[in-house]
């Protein structure tokens, strides 16, 4: 399954160094070339002849000792790499990643790859949930590493929370779903809408909603990697968007329906994951409104149905609408699904912990045409978007 991909898994000082053996054993089992790269407190607590045992291929510790074969010398490890895991992944790695650091060999390999970066962080509960690391988290996420939640439980250090290295047989999935996908949607042209709209009140002041995009760029993101041709229709938001894709920048709901039009056409798959506000205000402000004695009414105008309108003009194309709901989750979204004419609803509660806007997780049903209700348990968004996909590929068959 992994024959012919390169993968280098980076081990860093934790007690879950040793669970690294594992992953790297099922990673050779599957046929992958693996090579390991530990930092030296990583050498604290596993001998790097384990790994070197295990790989089949020299272990690297230190950037300044002499490479024991040319291909190293020739082809670092960074070049080659089709996927770059550190697992465990301490505070430490996370750190200097996010800042900038390189002074070992793992940081630089890390620092000078393209290839995806996967990190399976496992420390102190309270470690994890420092700010400080949680920040560094999210600034990598931002910029398109990734991360494999860790689990909960009894920790090394006795205290019981989250922090747990990940199942070594679940990272090795999480790896394969998120840097080595199948590329069932190779040569098809998909688009994705994500994020918020802004409607201008006047020159300083908009309507807006609650959406980071992060929901519609999983999307994106996991569409690309499994070989489709990604546009991408996005509301202003803070997250870079997938390499690769093309990228449609836009503001209102009127601006994003007339990019969506323009580009429907082509398109065998549009999945409409945006927050498209439904109001505008009827008579935007040149100048800034200045306050005046009593309250202030903003007449608020209906914005054009982009869903809507696509279920008009549908052929061949499979529509993906999203429902966002607070109450009657399933009812509404089953409007939704017949009114709008979509093929699929991806229906979120979006009261519920971990799901809806802003979280990193989400938990939606599938609802389609044939009456299938399909619930996916709260997941990271890529993940739930590839279970989206995986709808897409059924109901395209
Ligand atoms: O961006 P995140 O922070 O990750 O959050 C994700 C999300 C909560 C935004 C996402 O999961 C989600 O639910 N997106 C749809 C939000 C929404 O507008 O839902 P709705 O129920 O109001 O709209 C139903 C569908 O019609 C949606 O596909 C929407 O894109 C579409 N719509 C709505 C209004 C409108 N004028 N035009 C539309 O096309």
């Amino acid at each position: 399954m992994l024959k012919g991909k390169n993968i280098v898994v980076g081990v860093t000082g934790g007690v879950a160094a040793y669970k690294a053996c594992d992953i790297v054993s099922r990673f050779k089992k599957l046929g992958a070339e693996v090579n390991v790269i530990m930092t030296k407190a990583a050498t604290e607590f596993v001998q790097p002849q384990a790994f070197q045992a295990l790989s089949q291929n020299p272990v690297t510790v230190d950037m300044f000792e002499t490479p024991r074969y040319w291909d190293i010398e020739h082809i670092s490890l960074a070049q080659k790499a089709d996927v770059l895991l550190v697992a465990p992944a301490t505070a430490n790695i996370i750190g200097k990643v996010a800042n900038g650091i390189a002074d070992d060999m793992l940081s630089t390999t890390i620092m000078a790859s393209t290839a995806k970066v996967v990190f399976a962080p496992a420390m102190n509960t309270k470690m994890y949930e420092n700010v400080i690391v949680q920040d560094n988290i999210k600034k990598l996420k931002n910029l398109g590493y990734h991360f494999i939640q860790p689990a909960s439980g009894r920790l090394a250090c006795g205290d019981i929370g989250v922090g747990k290295l990940c199942e070594p047989e679940k990272i090795v999935e999480a790896v394969i779903e998120i840097a080595l996908p199948v590329q069932d949607l190779a040569g098809k042209n998909l688009l994705v809408t994500a994020g918020p709209t802004v409607e201008t009140i006047d020159p300083v002041r908009f309507i807006s909603n609650r959406s980071s995009g992060k929901m519609g760029y999983a999307i994106a993101e996991a569409a690309q990697a499994r070989g489709a041709i990604v546009t991408l229709v996005s509301g202003p938001t803070n997250i870079k968007p997938p390499a690769g894709v093309d990228f449609m920048p836009t503001t209102s709901a009127i601006n994003m329906y007339d990019t969506v039009m323009e580009h429907f056409n082509k398109q065998d798959i549009i999945i409409k994951a945006a927050a498209v506000g439904d109001y505008r205000p009827e008579n935007p402000a040149d100048m800034k409104i200045k306050k005046q004695e009593g309250n202030l009414t903003i007449n608020l105008v209906r914005n054009p149905d982009i869903l809507l309108e696509l279920g008009k003009r549908k052929t061949n194309q499979i529509l993906v609408g999203f429902a966002a709901e607070t109450n009657n989750l399933l009812e509404y979204a089953t409007g939704k699904l017949n009114k709008k004419n979509a093929d699929l609803i991806v229906a979120n509660d979006v009261t519920e912990n971990g799901a809806g806007f802003g979280s990193d997780t989400n938990i939606v049903y599938l609802l389609d045409r044939q009456g299938e209700q399909r619930k996916i348990e709260m997941a990271s968004k890529l993940e739930i978007a590839n279970k989206i996909l995986d709808k897409v590929i059924e109901l395209s068959k």
